[in-house]
């Protein structure tokens, strides 16, 4: 009897540690506070229902990692890789292709952007590679 109950009690001890069950959680703890539960954004932090204007572009996919919100955020390169991967879907209307990956997000949110307003309007405008 105890084998079946023990099996059962550590699975459910492991699902919380599934990343893609927390996207929304990871956002709601991490981002909303400045941009909002519905993403609209706050005082001097942009709407990230914005970011579809950018989707596609070069450089955005990287920039949006990059930004410090998320670059700096207190999550594993998995979890932010899902949060990311939740929040492009969300946000600009369309899942990235291909997903991120721990590995792409580790390697992005180590050089974060000293200027991320600037890069933005470059990307905007398409003069970013
Ligand atoms: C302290 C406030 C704050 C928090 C917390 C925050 N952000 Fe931001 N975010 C900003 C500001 C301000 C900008 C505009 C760029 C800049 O100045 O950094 C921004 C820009 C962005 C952009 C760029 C959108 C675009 O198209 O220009 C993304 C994507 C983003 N944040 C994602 C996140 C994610 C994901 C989180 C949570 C892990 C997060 N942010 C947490 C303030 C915040």
């Amino acid at each position: 009897m105890k084998g079946p109950l023990l099996t059962m009690g550590l699975l459910l001890l492991t699902l919380p540690a599934r990343a893609d069950a927390y996207e929304e959680h990871d956002y709601i703890l991490n981002c909303s506070g400045c941009h909002r539960m519905d993403g609209t954004g706050s005082k001097n932090v942009p709407s990230l229902l914005a970011m579809a204007e950018l989707l596609g572009k070069p450089g955005a996919r990287a920039y949006w990692v990059q930004v410090p919100g998320a670059a700096q955020a207190p999550l594993s390169d998995a979890r932010l890789a899902a949060l990311m991967n939740w929040l492009v879907e969300r946000f600009a209307g369309s899942k990235p292709d291909p997903a991120y990956t721990a590995e792409e997000v580790n390697r992005l949110r180590s050089a974060p952007l000293r200027d991320p307003v600037a890069r933005r309007s470059k990307i905007r405008e398409a003069i970013v590679r």
